[in-house]
């Protein structure tokens, strides 16, 4: 979803090379990073994932594409020689951090995941810091927040009702709402993820940063789809707890305070209402 938005961003500026599974690049499978960057690109934004939902369900393949993948990634452009130093961006996310958080976390706070999404993003962090700091590359990891809303049909990341509760009322379709109103989280659109990536090739940060965002409880998410689509959107929402990702949810990151990036010149919304704005223009 972001590397197409990112790609349709980027065209007619800059030459690209797209790689996806979907079209039989494995970037697990040895021998694929290496033909990516036998290229010299100047820039690899990196960000083939197995997403949250299926890294918890099936543990061999989180690792083997979010790890393995990222590490074949890195040795391939340590491989190429003569040189060779790209700016890497990478998509990390704020699945880093685990319970218990602070209220709102600074940039300070060390990454504790307690999930194996977390953790294989945790991971792929210092790899990137290491390799950057032994001069193979200049690296930075994005902690990007839940993108909301997310345009297509749902995926398997844990926090996809986020954006279900406003994506499927907008068409005319219910949407179930597994945790109570008062759930707060940290969203950014995704224009102003792309937004985020394209930002963080261009600066020469080397590290992980916290990303800017905006908080907001579920009630308040409600509250702007009933602004912008009235009381019969709300209505397809079907409250329908669920213990398991209550639980799940409740040690989530609620608030970032990202001066560092926000000093840097990143930027995202700043009220749910412009977010939904954002997803009308971009997918309508
Ligand atoms: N969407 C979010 O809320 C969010 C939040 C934080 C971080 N991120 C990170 O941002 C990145 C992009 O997220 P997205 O929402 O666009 O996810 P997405 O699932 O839409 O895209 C991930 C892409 O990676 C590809 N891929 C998976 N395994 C691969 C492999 N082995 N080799 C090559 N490609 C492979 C998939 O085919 C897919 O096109 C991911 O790294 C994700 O972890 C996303």
């Amino acid at each position: 979803m972001l590397g197409r938005k990112l790609a349709a961003r980027l065209a007619g500026e800059a030459e690209l090379t797209l790689v996806d599974v979907a079209d039989g690049a494995d970037i697990s499978e040895p021998g694929v990073a290496a033909e990516v960057v036998s290229a010299r690109p100047d820039v690899i934004f990196h960000l083939a994932a197995v997403v949250s939902g299926e890294a918890e369900d099936d543990l061999e393949k989180g690792y083997r594409v979010n790890l393995d993948g990222m590490r074949l990634l890195l040795d391939a452009i340590r491989n190429a020689g003569d040189g060779y130093r790209p700016r890497v961006v990478f998509a990390s996310s704020i699945a880093v951090f685990g319970p218990p958080v602070p209220e709102a976390i600074g940039d300070d706070l060390a990454p504790a995941p307690r999930t194996s999404y977390g953790t294989q993003k945790a991971m792929c962090e210092l790899l990137l810091a290491d390799y950057s700091r032994r001069g193979f590359l200049n690296g930075i990891a994005v902690r990007l927040p839940t993108i909301c809303v997310r345009p297509g049909p749902p995926n398997r990341a844990a926090s996809g009702f986020f954006s279900n509760i406003i994506r499927e009322p907008l068409a005319g379709r219910e949407a179930v709402l597994p945790v109570s109103e008062d759930v707060r989280h940290w969203f950014a659109s995704p224009r102003a993820a792309v937004g985020f990536l394209v930002h963080a090739a261009e600066s020469d940060v080397v590290g992980s940063l916290n990303m800017p965002g905006l908080s907001a409880t579920v009630a308040e998410q409600i509250e702007a789809l009933r602004r912008v689509a009235g009381d019969e959107a709300v209505a397809l929402i079907r409250h329908e707890p669920d213990e398991a990702i209550a639980r799940i949810v409740d040690g989530w990151p609620r608030r970032f305070d990202p001066r560092r990036a926000l000093e840097l010149g990143f930027r995202a919304e700043s009220s749910f209402d412009e977010i939904i704005r954002v997803y009308l223009e971009d997918e309508q």
